[in-house]
């Protein structure tokens, strides 16, 4: 499937040169198991393909990779987890665009996938993008031998988007359009509808074997709350800041649909001192992972500046 060096095989590299060849991977994974994910409709499967390649920054599969180097697993194990994350999120970004949604017409700087197709195709592509993640989890010939992980993998990202997750913050944050909300009904929509898909990018690699300790996922979790929130607030300040051109979808889309946001709610200032003091929580959180956990780190910052430097 992959041509590229593996990424096992950059030590000694930089952070960004590894985010770097992580990225070229996890592309070419996604690009084979999407090419061996049916052929009945190629319509269907051409619109799968557009709303998972050709863009986006791939920072769920940066962070299994990176908390895979923090707990030194072996990286065979987890191409499976990185795409099945990132198929969840891409068809995540697919409904979230639909005009039954934030209706947004531009997503990583081109057409939406319903515009790019049509709304049908595009409902059908998300709902077909969704058994794929798990079919690669279930299928990885690297993780057969290990079944309780695959168990306990599948499990994971059910938990993260089902309706005690993604999809339950989604479902809050529709509901939240023209509501004044307070700062922790805000958090708490955004844990849901960001914040446990992050977690689940670092929970997932933490359950690969060598399984992680006690107290590693503990900080594991601590460091994924703060950062996944820190995350969503600072796509909000974004929306409000910076150009369309630049940011690859509608600048001001969250103001026109009358969003509860943390920035239109609180103010920017206040949002901004909040994903600063969360991001610093969740690199104290890190602390006891030690100097393997600086990729880490630094992809955190770069989240949360969305500043993309690989
Ligand atoms: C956008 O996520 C949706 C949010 C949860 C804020 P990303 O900023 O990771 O989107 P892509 O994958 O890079 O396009
Ligand atoms: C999306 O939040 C969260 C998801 C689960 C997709 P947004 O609606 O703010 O994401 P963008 O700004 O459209 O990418
Ligand atoms: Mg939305
Ligand atoms: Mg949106
Ligand atoms: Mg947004």
């Amino acid at each position: 499937m992959h041509n590229g060096l593996a990424p096992r095989d950059r030590a000694g590299a930089s952070c960004e040169q590894r985010a770097r060849a992580y990225c070229d991977w996890i592309e070419q994974a996604l690009d084979g198991y999407l090419r061996d994910a049916g052929s009945a409709s190629a319509r269907l499967l051409s619109a799968m393909r557009y709303s998972v390649l050709g863009g986006g920054k791939r920072l769920r599969p940066l962070l299994v990779y990176m908390t895979g180097e923090a707990l030194n697993v072996d990286p065979r194990h987890l191409d499976a987890p990185a795409a099945a994350i990132e198929f969840m999120h891409a068809l995540s970004l697919v409904h979230d665009d639909l005009p039954a949604m934030d209706d947004d017409d531009l997503r990583r700087g081109r057409p939406a996938t319903h515009r790019a197709f049509d709304e049908a195709t595009a409902i059908l592509a998300a709902g077909a993008l969704q058994p794929l993640a798990f079919q690669v989890l279930a299928t990885d010939p690297a993780l057969a031998q290990y079944p309780d992980t695959q168990t306990r993998l599948i499990s994971l990202l059910a938990e993260a988007c089902g309706a005690s997750g993604m999809s339950a913050g989604q479902a809050l944050d529709m509901a939240a359009e023209r509501q004044r909300l307070d700062a922790d009904q805000i958090e708490n929509m955004y844990r849901l509808k960001t914040g446990r898909l992050i977690r689940a990018s670092v929970l997932m690699p933490a359950a690969c074997p060598p399984p992680a300790d006690a107290a590693q996922i503990g900080a594991l979790e601590r460091f994924a709350d703060c950062i996944g929130l820190a995350f969503q607030i600072s796509d909000d300040i974004l929306d409000i800041e910076v150009e369309t051109e630049d940011m690859g979808k509608r600048r001001g889309s969250d103001q026109f649909r009358h969003k509860a946001t943390y920035p239109a709610m609180l103010g920017i200032q206040r949002a901004r001192q909040r994903a600063d003091e969360l991001l610093d929580t969740g690199l104290t959180a890190l602390q006891s992972l030690g100097g393997r956990a600086e990729g880490l780190c630094w992809l955190a910052r770069c989240m949360v500046f969305h500043r993309r430097q690989w």
